[in-house]
């Protein structure tokens, strides 16, 4: 199957040109200024007035996620169609092995569940206990797994959280074996002693998520990662950053030559601690971690984004039915974590970035695309619309207007936290590997299917 794209601007880290892009065989095949092609069965697409942009790569998302409320709401299928949807092409989950399972053994169980994914997938492995054959699973699942990223969590300490002594020794093991870490940075003691003593005073709403969960949880959490991972030399990678003071840290780290990359979220960009203010069915769906801060740390995540001290915009992907919010109306400890957004990444950052006039073209394509693929080891298989690489595109209409509506999004999810939002620009057409899935918000996609990624 073959796909011309005509007359359309592609925009690429740090290049935009006007150029024609033939597709074969789900490769892009070439890149010239006119291209013209006589092969039958040829789909051709006028795309003048259009950019171009690499397929979107979300670093962090938790399909089908296993909590006390149950699964996360979307599937690798419903989640993968939704992202689709939005521009994204490539999805990077987690494997969260049981306490003494083996992590090849998850990742292989983890590999089985992902098999509807309809985009391409890899994912970050989590030990989740330091033993003494970890340095030699890590290396196992680095050399013959492809899996170059390794998450461990600061928080969450009565299950997959880490203490300290693990900690370090989990970053020796993936700095010896060449690897990088990727950490969730939240202080869990002081978290679960704050969450316990608003419970016991009474303070059972969603208000109090945020209040138990104060911004120095997480800049501690992030100078001390910072610090073990000095130690270790060990890569970093800092997901879902959120606030202001843990700003600061990464950007000492950065200045010190260490290697620390972060992430943020169109969440912390865009939402605020206002969201906490209401009756249940109001805030829960805000219940997420790190939770929402406040509009200076907004503030301060697009100026980092614009000045490279954040490298990539994940989602953190992870919706919750309202029936598995309420799990906790009377306990906000027990409100399933997490919240939707892998269809909204591209368009709320083009919107409120581009549009917005916060971020170049060219900058969106490295924070949603390219940085995601270098730091993670799938660049320029990924990441960039050039000769080789896969036939992930994006078709962008920068002209069209919508809201954001539980109505009309494709996840798996009965509310949305970026209800009423308004979007400027979507995807008139999503390639992924050269198949056409999505054109004006129609799924139009056959045989479209992703595969596990191999990562160097
Ligand atoms: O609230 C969140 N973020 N849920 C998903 C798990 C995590 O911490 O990333
Ligand atoms: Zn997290
Ligand atoms: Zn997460």
């Amino acid at each position: 199957m073959a796909i011309l794209i005509k007359n359309g601007t592609v925009v690429n880290a740090d290049e935009t040109v006007k150029a024609d892009v033939l597709i074969e065989n789900g490769i892009i095949r070439q890149i010239a200024p006119d291209i013209s092609v006589d092969a039958a069965g040829l789909t051709v697409i006028d795309a003048y007035g259009k950019y171009l942009f690499p397929g979107g790569i979300d670093p962090h998302v938790h399909m089908h996620l296993p909590t006390p409320a149950g699964y996360s709401s979307d599937d690798f299928y419903s989640g993968s169609r939704a992202a689709l949807f939005g521009g994204t092409t490539t999805l990077i989950d987690f494997v969260t092995p049981h306490k003494g399972e083996k992590l090849v053994d998850a990742l292989n169980k983890r590999k089985a569940e992902a098999a509807g994914s309809l985009t391409d997938y890899s994912f970050h492995v989590s030990p989740v206990e330091w033993r003494d054959s970890i340095p030699e699973e890590v290396k196992v699942c680095l050399d013959e797994e492809g899996i170059t990223s390794f998450k461990v969590y600061m928080a969450y300490k009565d299950s997959i959280g880490l203490e300290d002594e693990a900690l370090k020794k989990v970053m020796q093991a993936v700095a010896d074996a060449g690897g990088m870490v990727t950490v969730h940075c939240e202080d869990g003691d002081r978290i679960d002693a704050l969450r316990n003593r608003f419970f016991k005073e009474g303070k059972t709403t969603p208000h109090y998520h945020p209040l138990s969960r104060p911004p120095e949880a997480e800049a501690d959490a992030v100078k001390k990662a910072i610090d073990f991972a000095a130690e270790a030399r060990c890569p970093l990678y800092i997901v879902h950053v959120s606030s202001r003071q843990s700003l600061h840290h990464i950007h000492t780290a950065q200045q010190n030559g260490q290697k620390v990359y972060a992430e943020t979220c169109p969440q912390y960009l865009l939402l605020d601690d206002s969201k906490y203010e209401g009756d249940f069915e109001q805030t829960a769906p805000f219940v997420l971690s790190p939770p929402l801060r406040k509009t200076m740390d907004n503030k301060a995540l697009w100026d980092a984004l614009e000045n490279n001290m954040v490298q990539a915009v994940g989602t953190d992907h992870c919706p919750f039915t309202m029936a598995q919010k309420r799990e906790g109306m009377n306990d906000f400890r027990k409100i399933a974590n997490g919240a939707g957004g892998v269809e909204h990444r591209m368009e709320l950052l083009y919107t409120y970035g581009v549009a917005g006039q916060k971020i170049s073209l060219n900058r969106f394509v490295q924070i949603t695309s390219a940085n995601p693929a270098k730091i993670f080891g799938i660049y320029p298989q990924k990441g960039i619309i050039a000769q080789g690489a896969d036939a992930d595109i994006v078709i962008w209409n920068p002209d069209t207007e919508k809201t954001i509506s539980t109505q009309n999004h494709h996840m798996h999810c009965d509310s949305d936290i970026f209800e009423g939002f308004k979007i400027t620009g979507s995807p008139e057409y999503v390639i992924v590997n050269g198949k056409i899935a999505v054109h004006n918000e129609k799924w139009v996609g056959k045989n479209i299917k992703g595969r596990f990624l191999f990562r160097k």
